[in-house]
């Protein structure tokens, strides 16, 4: 019996440590100064874009109205697409919000929240183009930013040596303009403004891969993303959430 008891306690006070030490490591991380902020790489409309030097978007509205219910005040951060996951895993910033897909691969180094919109892959090709399906792809060089799903993907089923990789969405769509590349892979919404915004390009009908956005946190701060996924539940169910992407998505 006192053999029991003592293995109870032993068992109870482990318990009870480990409960501190995660409470007090999550606290610690959670938002600083009443600062939420966000990373994220503002060349993708229409979830984040520069107008003058404001960051403005989908995106950049769901982390006001998220920072708004948490009071918190709202700092974003532009960075290449790349450094993202990098910046919330060391706790640089404290989300990543860029129209980013959750991966399992993502998934190894930060939390996800719950998912807010979908993205799909498209490939944009010049109007004349010979490309009209995903499999003439094959042999062709192919744009897309880096790090990007479109970049995972592409290499994957069609070799690095024909993927060229941009740091900027644009930047492949440009090299599309010069015929640099015969083809860019990228999400819809923004494949939709870069053809609006160049003339003799079009969005290819088949899709590519759809997907799940969703906002990037830091392993360790499991408070912070309970917080983050009851704010957007909350603008869900008010109907703010899809307020706010209509304003920027207008349904055909
Ligand atoms: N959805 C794609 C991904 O997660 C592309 C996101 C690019 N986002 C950006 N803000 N540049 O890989």
């Amino acid at each position: 019996m006192k053999k029991l008891i003592s293995v109870l306690f032993a068992v109870m006070s482990a318990a009870m440590l480990m409960a501190c030490g995660s409470s007090a490591k999550g606290s610690s991380l959670t938002v600083e100064d009443g600062v939420l902020t966000m990373a994220t790489n503002a060349y993708f409309p229409p979830y984040e874009y520069y107008e003058g030097d404001t960051i403005t978007g989908i995106d950049a509205e769901i982390a006001q109205a998220v920072a708004d219910k948490l009071g918190l005040k709202l700092k974003i951060e532009d960075m290449e697409f790349d450094s993202i996951i990098t910046a919330v895993s060391t706790g640089k910033a404290d989300m990543g919000l860029a129209g980013m897909t959750v991966t399992e691969e993502r998934k190894k180094n930060v939390n996800f929240s719950d998912t807010y919109a979908t993205g799909v892959q498209v490939v944009i090709v010049k109007e004349d183009s010979d490309i009209a399906s995903i499999d003439d792809l094959q042999g062709k060089k192919i744009g897309v930013q880096l790090s990007t799903t479109g970049d995972i993907y592409c290499t994957d089923d069609f070799g690095s040596e024909n993927v060229e990789e941009y740091n900027k969405g644009n930047d492949a769509v440009m090299a599309l303009v010069s015929g640099k590349v015969d083809a860019v892979v990228i999400d819809n919404e923004p494949a939709k403004s870069y053809v609006a915004a160049n003339e003799g390009l079009k969005i290819l009908e088949t899709e590519y891969v759809t997907e799940d956005y969703a906002a990037a946190l830091n392993k360790d701060n499991t408070e912070l993303l309970e917080q983050i996924n009851g704010a957007l539940k909350e603008l869900k169910d008010e109907g703010k959430l899809d307020e706010i992407i209509s304003k920027y998505i207008k349904s055909e």
